[in-house]
């Protein structure tokens, strides 16, 4: 399982699939989701297999949520804010 490095710094707080989640300031969704032990974001559209964060760099779109009502959001971009209401991508919502 990963870890943090440093433990240290602000913790903000937002929710998964109406999980509280709590995250470093300054970091992104996917980090902080796989360190709170959620690695599932999607299911592939194809096989309904579970998908989660995979390059952790914007490339292979693995990690796509749905962020306060917002479909095919990468959260492996996007840093974690206070309050945000993000959920697994569901596959009518991938886009073409
Ligand atoms: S983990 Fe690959 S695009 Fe986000």
């Amino acid at each position: 399982m990963p870890q943090r490095i440093d433990g240290s710094g602000e913790t903000i707080r937002f929710t998964f699939e109406g999980r509280e989640i709590a995250a470093r300031a300054g970091e992104t969704l996917a980090a902080a989701l796989i360190a709170a032990g959620e690695t599932t974001t999607r299911a592939s559209v194809v096989s309904g297999a579970p998908r989660g964060p995979y390059c952790m760099m914007g490339v292979c779109f693995e990690c796509l949520v749905e962020i306060d009502g917002v479909p095919n959001r990468q959260a492996c971009m996007i840093v974690a804010e206070p309050g945000m209401s993000v959920n697994r991508q569901k596959a009518d919502e991938v886009a073409a």
